[in-house]
């Protein structure tokens, strides 16, 4: 039986992924720790990536190196969101996430990791966690997880796990003939990925302050050349257990598909000092915690193309939307040319290659 992922976009503009075929949609979520037994090599591999990580019980988040917002115990807090690359987030014991004091009073309570430093989020506001579709396995919208009426929907487990991309795994564990007749769905797309690392229209790339916001790798790919239309998605380049900061978490190299470019490219200047593709076609255009510069935030974009000329825009006047398909010398070479400008850039890329 063929088993088919949905996508439903309810009028609340929220997606999501449903499966149709067998009874494999009444099948009961396990958790991601029962499938070691017979799959060590996948989890393993999992369950250090950020997936796992994105959203934990704060009795199991404790024991990481995370520090908590200024005047709050371990004993504040029922949740941690994220923690493991970028940033952090704290809910308290309402199931609320945290943006102010304990006593009501101004504090900066995001915690960013690259730099140390701590961030206002939402200054203030009653900010329910509404995130879960992305951020957990089995999500429902409807009703509180634990009862904690911040906590908008339930979930079968916290965090991206094995069934949020598999769906629930109840007749296939018992046994590995059980696990043979009751196959697990394996979605190939690029909406798989797409269902969460996407924001608003797909087919726009929001922007703010300066940079494109995180969590469009979709939105990007769309508008960039490596895409189904070409032949590529997510996991053409990606292995779908393993942290993209891992050696082998991108299974193929640029010049594996680029061969000619990456003949050519080895020979110039910067390839001669071991430059990377990516340090100059998906640089950090995108920001999710902190900027490192007026042209490098925290997250490496994925549209690939490169405009050359000085005028071409990267931004809508309006500042909300990317304006066009590639990304802008700034951003491409000032980070590490950093007394150069944009001028010197456009007229010494075209000889890059
Ligand atoms: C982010 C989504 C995602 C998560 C999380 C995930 N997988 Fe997968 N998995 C995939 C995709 C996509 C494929 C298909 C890859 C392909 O065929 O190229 C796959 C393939 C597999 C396969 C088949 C391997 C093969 O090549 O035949 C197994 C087994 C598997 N996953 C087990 C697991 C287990 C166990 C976990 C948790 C420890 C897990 N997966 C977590 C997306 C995911
Ligand atoms: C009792 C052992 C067992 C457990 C536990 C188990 N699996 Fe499997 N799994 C198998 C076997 C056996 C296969 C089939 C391999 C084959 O046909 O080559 C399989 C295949 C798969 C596949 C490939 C698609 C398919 O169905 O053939 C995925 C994905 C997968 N398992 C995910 C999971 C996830 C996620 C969990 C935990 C929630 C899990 N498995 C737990 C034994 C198990
Ligand atoms: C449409 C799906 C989606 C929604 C909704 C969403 N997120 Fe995320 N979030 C992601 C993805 C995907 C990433 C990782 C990719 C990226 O940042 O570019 C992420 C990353 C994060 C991180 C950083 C994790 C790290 O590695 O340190 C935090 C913290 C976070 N989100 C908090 C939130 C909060 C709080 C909400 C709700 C107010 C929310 N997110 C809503 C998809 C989503
Ligand atoms: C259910 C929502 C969801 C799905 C489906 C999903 N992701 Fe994610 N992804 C996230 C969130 C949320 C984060 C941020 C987690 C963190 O780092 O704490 C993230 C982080 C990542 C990261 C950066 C963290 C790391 O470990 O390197 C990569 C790479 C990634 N996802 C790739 C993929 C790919 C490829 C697929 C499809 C096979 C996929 N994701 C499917 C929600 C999702
Ligand atoms: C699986 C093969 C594959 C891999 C791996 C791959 N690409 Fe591509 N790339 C393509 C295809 C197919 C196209 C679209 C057709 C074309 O323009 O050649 C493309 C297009 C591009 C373009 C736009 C070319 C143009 O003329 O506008 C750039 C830039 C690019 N890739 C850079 C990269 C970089 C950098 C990497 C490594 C991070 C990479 N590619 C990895 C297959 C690949
Ligand atoms: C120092 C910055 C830099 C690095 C590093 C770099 N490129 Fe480029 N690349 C550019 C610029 C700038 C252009 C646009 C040139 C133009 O339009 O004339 C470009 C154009 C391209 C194109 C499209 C045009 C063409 O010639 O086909 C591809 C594909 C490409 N690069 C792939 C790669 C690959 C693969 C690597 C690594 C092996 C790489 N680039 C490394 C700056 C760089
Ligand atoms: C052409 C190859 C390619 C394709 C296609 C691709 N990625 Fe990536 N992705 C990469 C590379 C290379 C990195 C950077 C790894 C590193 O930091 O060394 C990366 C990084 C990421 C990151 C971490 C970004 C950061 O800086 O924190 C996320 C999240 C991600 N990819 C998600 C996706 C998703 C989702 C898709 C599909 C919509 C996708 N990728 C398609 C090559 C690709
Ligand atoms: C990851 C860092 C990095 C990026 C990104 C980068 N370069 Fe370079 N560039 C270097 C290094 C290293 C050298 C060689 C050492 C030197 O001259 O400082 C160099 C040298 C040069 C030179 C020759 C020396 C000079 O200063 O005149 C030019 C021209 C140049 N780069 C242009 C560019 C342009 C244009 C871009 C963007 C398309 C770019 N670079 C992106 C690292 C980078």
């Amino acid at each position: 039986m063929k088993t088919v992922l949905k996508r439903t976009t309810l009028a609340t503009g929220i997606i999501f992924l449903t499966i149709s075929g067998s009874a494999f949609a009444e099948r009961g979520y396990v958790g991601s720790d029962t499938c070691f037994k017979c799959h060590p090599g996948e989890y393993n591999d999992f369950i250090v990536s950020g997936h796992s990580y994105k959203l934990s019980r704060a009795e199991d988040a404790r024991n990481r190196p995370i520090p908590l917002p200024p005047g709050y115990t371990w004993d504040d807090v029922s949740y941690v969101i994220g923690g493991k690359y970028k940033k952090a987030r704290f809910i308290d014991k309402n199931g609320f996430i945290i943006t102010a004091a304990k006593d009501g009073s101004e504090l900066k309570t995001q915690f960013n990791i690259e730099d140390g430093t701590w961030s206002f989020y939402h200054k203030g506001e009653k900010k329910p966690y509404n995130c879960g579709r992305c951020h957990t396995t089995g999500y429902q919208e409807t009703g509180h997880q634990d009862g904690k009426e911040g906590l908008i929907g339930t979930w079968a487990q916290p965090g991206v796990h094995c069934e949020a991309c598999h769906g629930p795994a109840g007749d296939h564990i018992k046994s590995d003939k059980l696990a043979k007749a009751n196959k697990m769905m394996v979605q190939k797309e690029m909406l798989l990925c797409g269902s969460c690392h996407i924001r608003g229209d797909k087919d726009k790339i929001p922007a703010k302050g300066g940079f494109i916001r995180h969590h469009e790798q979709f939105n990007e790919a769309l508008r960039g050349p490596h895409n189904e239309a070409n032949d590529v998605t997510c996991i053409t380049c990606h292995d779908q257990h393993k942290s993209a900061k891992f050696k082998d978490g991108i299974r193929v190299s640029c010049a594996s598909c680029h061969e000619d470019v990456g003949k050519s490219y080895a020979a110039s200047l910067h390839g001669g000092f071991g430059v990377a593709c990516i340090e100059c076609h998906m640089p950090r255009a995108s920001k999710s915690a902190t900027k490192a510069g007026e042209f490098e935030g925290d997250v490496r974009t994925h549209i690939f193309k490169i405009a050359t000329d000085a005028d071409h825009k990267m931004f809508t006047d309006d500042g909300k939307f990317v304006a066009g398909d590639s990304v802008t010398l700034d951003f491409v070479c000032l980070h590490c040319h950093q007394n150069k400008d944009l001028k010197w850039a456009a007229e010494n890329a075209k000889k890059i290659h």
